[in-house]
């Protein structure tokens, strides 16, 4: 990649908060406590923001904030924080080391899926979007989310969200269509693989 695709990435990673404000705002009793210090949270339900895209986090937050993602105690932690805060807590985590599984057996249905998705049933895989290992990738402003190395509770919790459409809060809803295409048995191949990327 050249050096300038390389730097515009990594503005787009970070955004344009400040991590060192964002490393006080986001302190021990107010989001590390559960998200963890450097964002590796360790409860496997609470989703590790460690290298998450800043952007994606903020666009979470704001959801929260505005009703079009639920959560009992996430809308509470979002209330009242101001554009500035979720910029600077975003742009800490986002600096932090990415989040990082580890594969402990072989899965090769849910790489499968992964890797090449379903043609049969017009299944893209997460590949194409998520990225390399599910590492994520911006792409005309629609960001895609880091999923590789995330938590295996949270992640099975937000594909079973998307699929009942309990969650509907991407672009175009295609993560609805996506779950939607996806047997149960499959999620849960899919979770195991992708949270040990
Ligand atoms: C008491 C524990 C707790 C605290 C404190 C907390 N969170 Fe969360 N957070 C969660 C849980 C649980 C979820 C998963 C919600 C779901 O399942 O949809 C979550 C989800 C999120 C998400 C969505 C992540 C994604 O990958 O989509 C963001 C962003 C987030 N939290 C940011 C914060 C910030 C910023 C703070 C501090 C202001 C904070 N959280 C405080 C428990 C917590
Ligand atoms: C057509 C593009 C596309 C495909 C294909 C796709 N995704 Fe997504 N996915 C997205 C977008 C966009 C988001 C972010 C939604 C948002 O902004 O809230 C997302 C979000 C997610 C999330 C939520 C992450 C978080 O931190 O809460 C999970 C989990 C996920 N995708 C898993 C998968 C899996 C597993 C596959 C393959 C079976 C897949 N996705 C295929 C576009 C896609």
């Amino acid at each position: 990649m050249a050096a300038d695709a390389a730097s515009e990435t990594g503005v787009q990673h970070a955004g344009a908060g400040d991590p060192v404000a964002g490393k006080l705002k986001s302190d021990s009793e107010r989001c590390q406590e559960c998200h963890g210090q450097d964002g590796n949270a360790e409860d496997s339900r609470i989703p590790k923001h460690a290298g998450q895209f800043a952007g994606y986090l903020v666009k979470q937050l704001q959801d929260f904030q505005s009703g079009a993602r639920r959560h009992e105690i996430m809308v509470k932690m979002a209330a009242d924080l101001t554009p500035a805060d979720m910029a600077d807590i975003a742009a800490y985590f986002a600096g932090q080391p990415v989040m990082q599984g580890r594969l402990e057996h072989e899965n090769p249905r849910a790489k499968s899926l992964f890797e090449s998705g379903d043609p049969a049933r017009e299944l893209a895989s997460c590949e194409s979007c998520h990225g390399k290992n599910g590492k994520g990738r911006v792409e005309n402003g629609v960001i895609y989310p880091v999923i590789g190395g995330q938590n295996k509770l949270y992640l099975r919790r937000q594909l079973l969200n998307w699929k009942l459409g309990e969650r509907k809060n991407s672009t175009e809803a295609v993560m609805n269509k996506v779950a939607k295409a996806l047997a149960d048995d499959e999620i849960e191949a899919l979770v195991d693989y992708v949270s040990g990327l």
